[in-house]
């Protein structure tokens, strides 16, 4: 038997909580699955489960340690007052106290969030990135004369595709311009804009410091799209069931790649991994082009780790059925030599 623990379950809150903030009504709904799926998992496993969910207040999470005193945390907050930017410090925070928790460290969470610096450290040691340029705020849009059409236009540091939809996938100076402004301003964001690589889409997920375990890949298939339409996984083709329905959109397990190219594109995401500095678990997004090559598009520490979602998916493919997953990442983050 391995020894029962303390596990305290941090999430963020999108208004001011209480420390002792009754939940059971968000946990119902569909924003709140990810955070109802692991504290299930949390009993099933035996733990002693404790939850907190932040807003603004940092008090809180530090009276809880001192009640409460967990073995371990099980990090869930990606954000705080309302900002994706601050995960990381949340995880600076926890390194600072000391107390272990699960995923990702600070330094993998910044390099990752920037979909610029991630594409630069990335194309150091030769892995295929789409050419881009980045456009903060403020400075001159401009497209520079050797990226070429078609390009995807999108925030630089976003999630959850936030800010991408078709009229991301632009062919002309004009829509280009267009769309970068409506970053700048709709989402006062930062820009960066890739070339559009033709190709697979697939996610891969991988867990582990030291050893790494590669799941089986996943791949979304845009099967009612037409040939010629551009295949962007967009906010909507995400989080938008009808519209999923419609254009045939579907997370599957990957079908049909030769076992070579699967070893090649489990190494490649292995150097990736490591190259950024991720720890924990993470979930690599790929373009896998009609030549076999394969491109970054980004790394996500930290995915949703919902029951249904495609990391939880591909786990349970590999022999690691929900709750063990979870109980594997809740060891591992014990085991991680932080900062
Ligand atoms: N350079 C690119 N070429 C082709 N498709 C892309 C490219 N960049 C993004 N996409 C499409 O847009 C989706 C979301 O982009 P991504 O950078 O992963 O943003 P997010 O962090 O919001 O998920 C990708 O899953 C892919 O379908
Ligand atoms: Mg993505």
């Amino acid at each position: 038997m391995k020894k029962k623990l303390k596990v305290l379950a941090l999430f963020d809150a999108i208004r001011a909580t209480k420390i002792d903030q009754d939940l059971s009504k968000e946990m119902k709904t569909e924003d709140w699955k990810t955070e109802a799926n692991v504290l299930s998992a949390l009993r099933t496993l035996g733990h002693t489960e404790e939850h907190l969910a932040i807003f603004d207040d940092l008090d809180l999470l530090r009276q809880k340690l001192a009640t409460f005193q967990p073995d371990v945390i099980f990090n869930l907050a990606d954000q705080f007052k309302n900002n994706r930017g601050f995960d990381q410090n949340i995880v600076s925070f926890l390194e600072m106290q000391g107390v272990p928790f699960t995923g990702c460290s600070a330094t993998g969470l910044v390099l990752c969030k920037h979909k610029g610096i991630s594409k630069k450290i990335l194309h150091y040691h030769r892995i295929h990135v789409p050419n881009f340029v980045v456009i903060p705020r403020g400075q001159r849009i401009l497209r520079p004369k050797q990226l070429k059409f078609p390009i995807l236009v999108k925030p630089v540091k976003e999630e959850a595709s936030y800010g991408i939809s078709q009229a991301s996938f632009v062919e002309t100076d004009e829509q280009f311009k267009e769309r970068a402004e409506f970053i700048h301003e709709s989402h006062d964001a930062d820009v960066i804009a890739e070339e559009y690589i033709e190709g697979r889409e697939l996610y891969v997920g991988l867990m582990g410091n030291f050893r790494l375990k590669v799941f089986p890949l996943r791949e979304l298939v845009f099967r009612e799209v037409p040939p010629d339409e551009p295949k962007i996984a967009t906010y909507r083709a995400k989080w938008d069931e009808e519209y999923r329905k419609r254009w045939g959109l579907r997370n599957k397990f990957a079908e049909g790649l030769e076992p070579a190219l699967v070893t090649r594109i489990e190494e490649t995401c292995r150097r990736i991994y490591r190259l950024l500095t991720i720890d924990g678990y993470a979930r690599i997004d790929l373009r896998l082009t009609p030549k076999n090559e394969i491109y970054f598009i980004e790394a996500n520490p930290n995915p949703i780790l919902a029951e249904d979602e495609d990391f939880a998916q591909a786990a349970g493919k590999a022999g690691l059925p929900y709750p063990q997953l979870i109980d594997r990442i809740i060891r591992q983050g014990m085991n991680t030599l932080r900062d």
